[in-house]
Formats: structure tokens, C-alpha cells, sequence
């Protein structure tokens, strides 16, 4: 059977549309509000956003404040980009994350990047769909505490901002009708649209794709393999956003959200370790276990370690991982072999890959690397 890629397929009533800026790296589409317009590549469609929260400039901007602002957090230690750091493309460069009290959280922190465009959010949860529903978790989670934002402190991180005059005319501006516009709704508000507005678009496999760039021969080779029935990378990895669930304006349900790739096996039985088990902790069915999102592949070049738990070091080990069609581990409490864990993904299989090919598609994958959006000053930190 033949597959065409997504990319293809998702592109091209796009481009129809789309393509008016002729050269020039974005394009205005999709006025929604007098507010806000959205400066999107080409390529890219136009975010979905909640009926109850437009996009807006003074939104966004209250956003970047907030996001980076360790007031946020219960003991004025931690802030959203504690754990987010743009320089690494809004991730932490650590195998898990720690929070405000110093609890490691079980999973890697992804990047934040592109996030308008998940269909469901973080590394696996077949439930939170939106921006702002994810955003309690750091919040306000208390295993592991993340922010330690708490019924006992909650008056008090709102009363920092309350005593804060340009907070206080920022809030008005960005809630112009609330009556109390100091709320942790409303802060969720602002942190969801200053998220939403986080967009790739310089990478050189963007220009590449809008004619401004043309990859050198490794690079090409690469992109080829990583499209190809051979490496099987795209059926995952093939969307616009280099994942396999999407969502935006008048998109339509994506299917297979979750997949097994292979990384555990404990003990022969399929097993995976028992803070991070997949989808089954949601489902409670047998093979639902170790079933992960594909994450979007913008950025990796930066975002080491990788997987759920970031318990791959490198591209390099990424790439022996699928070429190995799984991970076998031979000691330890995680002993077993991955690659016969039997709920894995048929599309994991042992790939006759030589170090060369591996070499060329991890030189594709860095051209997904957007270094205008990690020096972007519009994404940094606002605070002196
Ligand atoms: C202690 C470190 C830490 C802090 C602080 C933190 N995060 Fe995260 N973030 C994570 C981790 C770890 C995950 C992955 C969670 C999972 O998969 O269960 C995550 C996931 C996310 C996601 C989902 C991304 C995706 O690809 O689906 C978003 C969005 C996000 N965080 C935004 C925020 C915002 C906004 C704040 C501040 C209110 C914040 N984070 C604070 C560590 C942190
Ligand atoms: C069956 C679907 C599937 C296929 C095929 C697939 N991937 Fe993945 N990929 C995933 C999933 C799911 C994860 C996350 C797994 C986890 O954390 O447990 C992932 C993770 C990754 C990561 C880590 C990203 C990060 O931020 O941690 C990279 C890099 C990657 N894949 C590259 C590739 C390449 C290159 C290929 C082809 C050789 C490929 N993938 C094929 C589903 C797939």
C-alpha cells in the first residue's frame, strides 16, 4: 500500500490560500478581532482558539509577563519558565523536571513550541485539549508541586499582583469588561494567548519550504529517508508540525493518538515503569500500555534529553532506538526487551539503516531548528 505523506495532504489547500505574502516569510490570516492578527508561515494553519478567550495584544503581553514571573508561585520561587527556558526552545534541557519544592515531576518537560496546534496536550492524556485546562496542572497540582500554587496561598499570589499598578493596568487592559480582572482564570487566560502566539516559522526547513533556502545534499537525503516507507518516521512525524495529531481552525479529529514505541518491556510482560505507564492509566485497558503522543520534531536539535521520561541522551541513540526497531535493556529494575513488547506499534520494526542514513536524517532533523524564535525578543523574558 502506498502512504502519502500528511505533510502533502495537509499543506496544500493551505498553500492555496495562504501563499498571498510571495516570498515573504509570514503571512496575515485570519483577523479574528480588531486586536490580534495572526503572523503565520505560509504553510501553517490558523490556531483554534476558545469562544471565551480571543486572541489579543494586551492578552499576549500580560501573558509573556506572567509566564515568566516566579510571583506566580506559591512560595515566589518558580516560574512557568523555570522549567521552559526559551534558549531551549521552551524546554529544560533535564531528564525530568523539578519543582518549586523540589518533587521531580515523572516526565521530561516538552517544548511549549507550536502547542496551539496540539489536538490533546502533554506526553500523554486523552482529555486535556486546551491550553488553559492544562495550565491548572503546574498550577496548582500537588503530586508532584510543580508552581505550589494552594487553597492557603492563593489570595496571596493574586494580592502580588493586585499591589503591582502596571499589573493592575494590564489585567484592566486585557479583561477590559471583568469587574475583577485580577483572577487566576483571567492569568490562565493571558498565559493560554501568550502560548498560543508561540510559533516556528524561521527554520531552515521552513524557507526551504517557502523557496528561501535549499538544503545541502546530506540534508536532502535525510528529509527523503525520513519520508520513506524505509524509515517510517513520517506516518508519525508527518504533519505539518512533525506529529501525527493536530488541531486547528476547522480541523477534523485526529485518530490513533497514542503509540507504544518499544522503550520498556519489564520483565517480558510489556510492561513499562510504574509512574509512566501511557494511556493505560487513563483507559485501564491492557494494551493501551506504554502508548505516548509522537511529539512534534521542531526544535529537537535543542530539546535533549528525549521521550516521556528522557531517557534518551541523544539524537544519535534516538536513531539506534528505531533502527533497533525498540530499546533492549539488559540490567536493572527496567530490564526487558522493548523491541518484542508486544502492545508496540507495527510501525516499529528492526530498519536496515547504515550509520550513514542515520547520520543524514538526524542532519534533517537539525534543519527543523528555528534560531530566530529562540533569540525572538517578542518570546523573551520582559521582566529587568
Ligand atoms: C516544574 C517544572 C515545570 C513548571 C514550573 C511548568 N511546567 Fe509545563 N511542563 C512540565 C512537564 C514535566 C510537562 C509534561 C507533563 C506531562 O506530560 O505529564 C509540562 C507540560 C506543559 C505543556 C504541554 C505541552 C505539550 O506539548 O503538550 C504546556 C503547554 C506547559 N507545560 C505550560 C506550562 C505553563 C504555562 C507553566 C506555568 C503556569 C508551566 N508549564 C510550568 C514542567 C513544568
Ligand atoms: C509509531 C509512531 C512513530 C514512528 C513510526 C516514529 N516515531 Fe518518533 N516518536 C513517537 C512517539 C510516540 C514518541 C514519544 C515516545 C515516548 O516518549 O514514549 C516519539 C519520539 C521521538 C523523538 C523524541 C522527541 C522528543 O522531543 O523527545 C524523536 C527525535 C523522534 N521520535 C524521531 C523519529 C524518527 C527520526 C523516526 C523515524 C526513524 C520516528 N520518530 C518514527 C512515534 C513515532
Amino acid at each position: 500500500m502506498k502512504h502519502i505523506p500528511i505533510l502533502i495532504k495537509l499543506a496544500l489547500p493551505l498553500l492555496l490560500t495562504a501563499c498571498g505574502g510571495g516570498g515573504t516569510s509570514t503571512t496575515d490570516v485570519g483577523v479574528t478581532s480588531a486586536a490580534w492578527t495572526w503572523s503565520l508561515p505560509p504553510n501553517f494553519p490558523v490556531p483554534s482558539v476558545p469562544a471565551d478567550n480571543p486572541m489579543s495584544e494586551a492578552k499576549f503581553q500580560l501573558g509573556r509577563l506572567l509566564f515568566y514571573d516566579k510571583k506566580l508561585s506559591g512560595d515566589g520561587t518558580f516560574a512557568c519558565a523555570s522549567c521552559h527556558l526559551q534558549i531551549l526552545a521552551f524546554t529544560d534541557g533535564k531528564t525530568v523536571s523539578t519543582g518549586a519544592t523540589g518533587q521531580q515531576t515523572s516526565r521530561n518537560a516538552p517544548s511549549i513550541v507550536n502547542s496551539a496546534y496540539h489536538a490533546t496536550l502533554t506526553w500523554v492524556h486523552p482529555q486535556l485539549f486546551s491550553l488553559e485546562a492544562q495550565m491548572e496542572t503546574p498550577l496548582f497540582a500537588i503530586d508532584p508541586i510543580e508552581m505550589g500554587v494552594n487553597d492557603s496561598n492563593r489570595a496571596i499570589v493574586l494580592q502580588r499582583f493586585e499591589n503591582d499598578a502596571d499589573y493592575r493596568q494590564r489585567f484592566s487592559e486585557a479583561f477590559p469588561d471583568a469587574t475583577t480582572p485580577i483572577t487566576f482564570s483571567n492569568a490562565i487566560k493571558a498565559i493560554a494567548a501568550f502560548q498560543r502566539a508561540l510559533l516556528t516559522g524561521g527554520s531552515k526547513f521552513e524557507r526551504y519550504q517557502r523557496g528561501e533556502a535549499s538544503l545541502n545534499a546530506a540534508e536532502e537525503r535525510g528529509r527523503l529517508l525520513f519520508n520513506s516507507e524505509k524509515a517510517e518516521c513520517f506516518h508519525c512525524h508527518g504533519s505539518f508540525n512533525f506529529n501525527d495529531q493536530v488541531n486547528f481552525l476547522g480541523a477534523r479529529p485526529t485518530e490513533n493518538l497514542f503509540h507504544n514505541t518499544g522503550l520498556y518491556n519489564i520483565g517480558g510482560t510489556g510492561a513499562f515503569p510504574a509512574n509512566n505507564r501511557g494511556l493505560i492509566e487513563f483507559t485501564g485497558v491492557a494494551s493501551d500500555m506504554g502508548l505516548f503522543r509522537a511529539p512534534s520534531l521542531f526544535n529537537v536539535g535543542v530539546t535533549a534529553p528525549y521521550m516521556h521520561d528522557g531517557s534518551i541522551a541523544t539524537l544519535e541513540e534516538v536513531l539506534d532506538f528505531y533502527a533497533d526497531g525498540g530499546r533492549n535493556i539488559t540490567s536493572g529494575p527496567h530490564a526487558g526487551d522493548g523491541r518484542l513488547n508486544p502492545f508496540k506499534s507495527d510501525l516499529i520494526a528492526l530498519i536496515d539503516l547504515n550509520e550513514q542514513e542515520k547520520a543524514d536524517i538526524i542532519t534533517f532533523l537539525k534543519t527543523l531548528t528555528d534560531d530566530s524564535l529562540l533569540t525572538n525578543a517578542r518570546f523573551s523574558n520582559p521582566h529587568p
